[in-house]
């Protein structure tokens, strides 16, 4: 949700800019802008449309300074125009400013600039910032050696209602960036000889792995020497510089068409990565090194409240499902945006889980730190080490599947249920599950991987399958039990990258409603796997085939269909019910990608959305 990347060093900024632009654009592609300091001046590019935009029109001009900041915009104040585009001017040409959050007293602050002389270009919040910004520098007196330029930026902010992540440059100093953060993600990226800072570390890892995770509250000063934080009340934060292990490659698409196919395929091999070492010796168990309870404090959990968003929310449905069913505690599902208002009623006994890929996701944040507020230990699911979900939970395990670049959630979804299934176990085995079905469970788990690799070898029949169906306006997702929410998932897959409407509904609820759509421009999406309520599964879709409605079912190898039930048919492998929904989220999966492909989307940037929604 808006990408910001700033650059202090002695190479050209304008390349670095627009490089680091490229690879932060999941985070919105509404428009792009660079500001470079060119010796007393700050020059500005900015175009509405994608960061390819800008890069033909930055390359015309001679972007020579050192020093910059760029932006790619998820708009929220002000329409997609060019004048909206970041990054924003002081009226007196000294202060240019991007940002990446909501200022919520914007109209405020914009009337009283007005009446002190300030003048406006754009409809966006972030003006009024960059002109009170500029206001302080005027009115304040240099004192005590201090910087003036992070003298007022921080009194400045003292105003601000909102969220922000911002990098500011100034004509008067030259080879200096301020920024700082509240709630909106920002990283510094300590490199030879140059400092990159940016939302997220995507920008900056072809230049290097050392990195600081600035914290809420915090102002960073970036000099061409040194770089020094503090706190909003001037106290010095001594900075701990961590190093990442994502590398380039990750970022890269490695000769797949898009970011959302790679991530499908490499399913396997992020799979493998977030159970790595999670296994106990005895083979029996799940073992966390990061949940901070010791196991007599997880024996006593009443209650478990799992809180997230989209994608997110389905995997908590999954955990519910997978908790209940052989760890036996009962488990709350909400979405993170409802918990954080609605002021639950919650016993003493609950445990928090909070499941979020980016860790920065406004909602989840808020909903956290709202169950931590009222003394509940919560921990986090996610995959982004150093996130702010990550540094404010009390504990939690990371996902391990590096960067999910694709705005359409796959590999993390699929992690995310990996972990869900091994909380089970972990909980499952302090309890009443025995050795044995411990054993079992585990055998199970691990064997995802190769699961999942058979079902993506049917890549190529799911294509024409989905070539068949491209044309339709409507489709029914169904499911049962783990796979209601694999049913809602394959429904927000469908929707957000091809745009056809689609709702995903349990599958035996059709009766009670939703089936007075089915008609045969509306097929359904069936998951039957093999189990105790196969026959019921294969009732509900004959009700479909009464009403002549065309149907997709998923099933498992070896279960008979009668005839005619199918008019398109997936096969998953026989597997342990933990990792059913994990398996048959592939098919789903690779049906929605190739359903965008035909209808010619761009799936890794669809329209009016962004990756990691840091406003609420
Ligand atoms: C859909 C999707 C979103 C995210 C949601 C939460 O494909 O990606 O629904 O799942 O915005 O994001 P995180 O997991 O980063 O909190």
């Amino acid at each position: 949700m808006c990408g910001i990347v700033g650059y202090v060093g002695k190479q050209k900024a304008a390349s670095i800019l627009i490089e680091g632009l490229k690879r932060l654009e999941y985070r919105g592609y509404d428009s792009a802008g660079i500001a470079v300091l060119q010796g007393a001046r700050i020059d500005v590019a900015k175009k509405t449309g994608r960061v390819d935009v800008l890069a033909k029109s930055a390359t015309r001009r001679r972007f020579t300074g050192a020093t910059g900041i760029g932006h790619t915009r998820w708009a929220t104040h002000g329409g997609v125009t060019d004048a909206n585009a970041h990054p924003h001017l002081s009226s007196d040409g000294k202060f240019a400013l991007i940002h990446n959050g909501v200022i919520e007293n914007h109209a405020g602050m914009k009337k009283f600039l007005l009446e002190k002389g300030y003048t406006f270009a754009s409809e966006t919040d972030t003006e009024a910032l960059v002109n009170l910004v500029a206001y302080h520098y005027e009115k304040e007196p240099v004192t005590d050696g201090k910087s003036r330029f992070l003298e007022s930026v921080r009194r400045a902010l003292m105003h601000v209602e909102g969220t922000y992540g911002i990098a500011i440059l100034c004509t008067d100093c030259p080879g200096e960036i301020v920024a700082a953060r509240k709630a909106s993600p920002l990283v510094l990226g300590v490199g030879d000889q140059e400092y990159i800072l940016a939302s997220d570390v995507a920008a900056l890892v072809s230049r290097t792995q050392n990195v600081v995770y600035l914290k809420d509250g915090e102002l960073l000063h970036l000099t061409p020497a040194n770089f020094s934080i503090i706190t909003q009340d001037e106290e010095d934060v001594s900075p701990v510089v961590d190093r990442i292990t994502w590398n380039i490659a990750d970022a890269e698409l490695g000769g797949y068409r898009c970011f959302m196919e790679k991530e499908i395929f490499e399913q396997p091999a992020a799979l493998e990565n977030a159970m790595r070492g999670r296994f106990a010796e005895d083979g029996s168990t799940a073992l966390f090194g990061g949940l901070n309870l010791t196991p007599a404090e997880l024996r006593q959990i009443g209650h478990l409240v799992f809180l997230g968003c989209g994608t997110a929310w389905h995997a908590c449905l999954v955990a519910e499902h997978l908790i209940e069913r052989f760890a036996r505690v009962p488990v709350e599902v909400d979405y993170a945006s409802e918990f954080r208002y609605r002021n639950t009623p919650l016993d003493r006994d609950t445990l928090f889980f909070v499941m979020s890929q980016s860790g920065e996701t406004i909602d989840t944040l808020g909903a956290l730190r709202e169950a931590r507020r009222k003394g509940f230990k919560v921990l986090a699911i996610n995959n982004t080490v150093g996130s702010s979900i990550a540094r404010e939970s009390d504990g939690g395990i990371y996902q391990h599947v590096g960067p999910e670049i694709g705005v359409a959630s796959t590999k993390a979804f699929t992690s995310q249920l990996l972990i869900a299934a091994l909380v089970a176990l972990h909980i499952a085995r302090m309890r009443d599950m025995s050795f044995n079905d411990g054993v079992e469970y585990v055998k199970a788990v691990k064997s995802a991987p190769a699961l999942v690799h058979r079902v993506l070898e049917q890549a190529p029949r799911i294509r024409e399958i989905a070539k068949r169906h491209a044309h339709y306006k409507d489709m029914l997702f169904l499911g049962r039990l783990s796979l209601f929410p694999i049913a809602l998932e394959g429904a927000l897959k469908l929707k957000e990258i091809s745009y056809i409407h689609a709702e995903g509904y349990p599958a035996a609820e059709m009766k009670h409603g939703p089936i007075a759509l089915v008609s045969p421009e509306c097929p359904a999406v069936f998951f039957a796997p093999k189990g105790e309520i196969f026959n019921k599964l294969v009732s509900s879709i004959q009700e479909i085939k009464a009403r002549h409605g065309k149907t997709i079912v998923i099933t498992t190898e070896g279960c008979e269909l009668p005839p005619g039930v199918a008019d398109e048919l997936i096969l998953l492998p026989d597997c342990h019910e933990a990792v059913l929904p994990i398996v048959a989220t592939i098919p789903v999966q690779l049906l929605s990608y190739y359903i965008a492909l035909e209808r010619g989307c761009d799936v890794d940037k669809p329209r009016n959305l962004a990756k990691s929604v840091t406003v609420e």
